[in-house]
């Protein structure tokens, strides 16, 4: 009896509040705050979990957590394996194409720009990552676009990432279309996939700081702040995109190909969660 008195009283009362919330024009939602509480809380995980390590120091990847295996990389560091690498896309970018422009012609600050990438189109609606950007000039001018994950677009990447370095992470969501790209790509870090039915956060979330294999396991945090990355096992130089499709194929997963839709919005996703880092690429690994 006494119930049903409330919900009498309470039902008018809702339905006003529904009704003022209709005629009131809608607000804009401030998707930029939702993500840097995500940004957040992302890195507050592992300031708790490794409260020894600086947050600057996670561009560093897996040698943030481990003073031996770092000591390690910075002799490799000394004589960078890259290094002709960046000598070679420094070339590429002041190369001109067969219509006399060049690389050089397309961005600015002498190319100096990793920083600005990647970020969200509003006109295009999706995300640019860098290597897309070289790509698209590339043609734009006439020329063939080059292959998405190695070779001659990864050292350009690794040029413009060197004289970038020290620049700060902050990419930006600004729309209900670019955080719709930055949800894509962060169910896709979360989810589950693969033979082995493991997400991405399953290792390097949870599992940071163990050995799988012969490796330590590397903190999703920094993860996109140095590529691309010479890679002894590779032998060469590689994308961020050639990473991803290497963890997918361990976990008996399909890998999408470099530049997809999928991997940029992942991309621009982990890109956000370091937010307030430095770019430092490129990088060499194990
Ligand atoms: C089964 C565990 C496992 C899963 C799942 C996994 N990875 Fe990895 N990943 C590794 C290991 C091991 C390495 C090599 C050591 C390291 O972490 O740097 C690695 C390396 C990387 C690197 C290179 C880090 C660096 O500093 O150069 C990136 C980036 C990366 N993974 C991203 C991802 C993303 C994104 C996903 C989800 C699509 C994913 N990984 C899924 C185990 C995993």
């Amino acid at each position: 009896m006494i119930k049903n008195r409330i919900l009498r009283r309470l039902i008018p009362a809702a339905l006003m509040v529904s009704a003022v919330a209709v005629s009131r024009p809608a607000q804009a939602v401030n998707y930029q705050a939702l993500v840097d509480a995500d940004t957040k809380a992302f890195q507050s995980y592992f300031i708790k979990e490794f409260p020894e390590v600086k947050l600057a120091d996670y561009a560093n990847g897996v040698y943030a957590l481990n003073e031996d295996s770092r000591r390690q990389w910075q002799e490799m560091e000394e004589f960078p394996p890259y290094e002709l690498d960046i000598e070679a896309g420094k070339a590429l970018f002041n190369k001109p194409f067969a219509n006399g422009k060049s690389l050089a012609s397309c961005f600015p600050d002498g190319g100096a720009v990793r920083g600005k990438y990647p970020y969200f189109d509003e006109k295009r609606k999706e995300v640019v990552t860098l290597e897309m950007a070289i790509n698209e000039c590339r043609v734009a001018n006439g020329e063939q676009p080059w292959p998405g994950n190695k070779g001659d677009l990864a050292k350009v990447s690794a040029y413009m990432a060197y004289i970038s370095r020290g620049q700060k992470v902050d990419v930006k969501v600004g729309s209900k279309a670019a955080y719709d790209a930055y949800l894509k790509g962060k169910a896709f870090f979360y989810g589950k996939r693969g033979q082995l039915n493991m997400s991405c956060s399953g290792c390097h979330m949870e599992y940071v700081g163990r050995n799988l294999r012969a490796e330590v396991v590397s903190p999703a945090l920094g993860h996109t702040t140095h590529f691309p990355v010479f890679r002894s096992k590779w032998g060469e130089i590689g994308t961020l995109h050639r990473r991803y499709a290497g963890c997918n194929e361990n976990i008996g997963a399909k890998p999408f190909p470099a530049q997809s839709e999928e991997y940029r919005n992942l991309e621009f996703f982990q890109t956000a969660m370091s937010n307030g880092l430095q770019y430092n690429g490129p990088a060499s690994r194990k």
